[in-house]
């Protein structure tokens, strides 16, 4: 496109495209379309186009194909992600791509991270008939992955031991046709508080939240707390436990990065506890075995690598199934807190899997993650607590959970359960 006389230099946006598009005229009085404006995403307040990052990824050495994305982000809001794709046989150089990202561009439009597309659970960039890289698409799976689990880089195991029972649904379970009515005492005043099926809760701020029937004020208080705990334990699980199995200083490096994630999640929680007046701050100098919330000894008591390899790829998928539920609560302070988390806790997973990957390649491997597996299982079912739970339903009622605790459990059996019937291998 060629500017006219008057067009003004730098800087310009021109609606003449299907959606609004800005651009920048070029000293050769030509105009360099740069990215859709709806596509503009604002970090730490500055304004980034993600077209003006993907169009130097030709410079990113081994990298095949790559998109930018935003994910939310507790302290900037949202944070850039590049997802990528490797050449064959190419190492991924996050420091080499970081430094000729730096050559180019501002410090605050360099992506915080960059994430191999299999690490959000997908085989292939989403495409559009022209073959275009779907952004939104990837964007959308990197915080919510496609369907009900992403089995397509589950390990194949061997073995009864990694098949739980089925657990049957009641379908009559939530969809009663009276209202949900709860009575709870403040002041001496006796409230009712009645949710309809076709109603829901929404709690906006802290101070809303004090308005809020008793049992909807505990309940909450209890899902922050117990998974806010959680996240501190998990950070405990990697430098305790995981760092001293690590086999390599690569592993180890991998372990100290989630841990330090899991101590951030932690403080997310801490800071939405600490706004309705609750400190944690005594879980911080507390042992694993003195904290109650979360208390599963055998979880942490992994003695192998294979389990730690488990304990994320298994183990974490439960943390993610429910961080995602969480993500959809009905205080949205909590809701807002842990959409930061779901990406985090998706590469955790695609790390364990990774670890398991590698260790299903021997025939000693897959003994040992079969061992494993059947040691951690039971715990990680009983992570989702008494199935029929009238807790877990009231919580859906509330608009804290998005299911019971037999829904969670299910949902999770089907994620982690390989796709197809796993066979023995075959022994001449
Ligand atoms: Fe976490
Ligand atoms: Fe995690």
């Amino acid at each position: 496109m060629r500017a006219s006389k008057d067009s003004p230099p730098g800087n310009w946006w021109t609606g003449g495209f299907a959606a609004a598009t800005w651009g920048i005229w070029t000293s050769n009085g030509r105009l360099s379309v740069v990215d859709r404006i709806d596509s503009m995403v604002i970090v730490s307040g500055e304004n980034v186009y993600p077209a003006e990052i993907e169009n130097l990824v030709p410079r990113l050495a081994g990298i095949q194909d790559a998109v930018v994305v935003a994910v939310p982000h507790a302290v900037t809001g949202v944070e850039l992600v590049l997802v990528h794709t490797l050449l064959p046989g190419a190492p991924a150089d996050h420091d080499a791509w970081r430094a000729t990202l730096m050559e180019h561009l501002g410090r605050f439009k360099v992506p915080r991270r960059f994430v191999a597309l299999d690490e959000i659970g997908v085989d292939a960039f989403p495409r559009t008939p022209v073959g275009k890289i779907q952004r939104s698409e990837v964007q959308r799976m990197a915080v919510d992955p496609p369907g009900v689990g992403s089995q397509q880089h589950r390990p194949q195991m061997h073995g009864a031991g990694c098949l739980a029972p089925i657990i049957r649904r009641r379908p009559d379970r939530l969809n009663g046709p009276c209202p949900f009515v709860l009575f709870s005492t403040r002041g001496g005043l006796r409230m009712s508080f009645q949710i309809f099926d076709d109603e829901e809760v929404v709690v906006r701020t802290s101070e809303e939240l004090k308005r809020m029937p008793v049992a909807y004020q505990k309940a909450l208080i209890s899902q922050i707390t117990i998974n806010t705990e959680g996240e501190l334990s998990g950070g405990d699980d990697y430098t305790l436990m995981f760092i001293p199995l690590a086999p390599t200083a690569e592993e180890r490096q991998v372990c100290a990065e989630r841990a330090a994630e899991e101590y951030d999640h932690y403080k997310l929680g801490k800071r939405v506890l600490a706004d309705i007046g609750i400190d944690t701050t005594p879980m911080e100098s507390q042992s694993m075995a003195e904290r109650r919330r979360f208390s599963d000894i055998r979880l942490h008591q992994c003695t192998t690598w294979a389990e730690r390899g488990i304990y994320s790829y298994i183990g974490e998928e439960s943390a993610l199934i429910m961080i995602k539920e969480f993500a959809q609560s009905s205080y949205k302070p909590w809701a807002e807190a842990v959409r930061t988390i779901i990406l985090d806790e998706k590469i955790h997973v695609a790390h364990g899997a990774r670890v398991c990957r590698n260790l299903a390649a021997t025939e000693e491997g897959r003994e040992q993650l079969q061992a494993g597996l059947n040691r951690l299982w039971p715990v990680f079912k009983d992570l989702f607590g008494t199935p029929n739970s009238a807790r877990s339903k009231r919580a859906v009622r509330f608009g804290l959970r998005q299911t019971t605790n037999a829904e969670a459990l299910e949902k999770w059996r089907k994620t982690v359960t390989p796709a197809r019937p796993l066979a023995r291998p075959h022994r001449a």
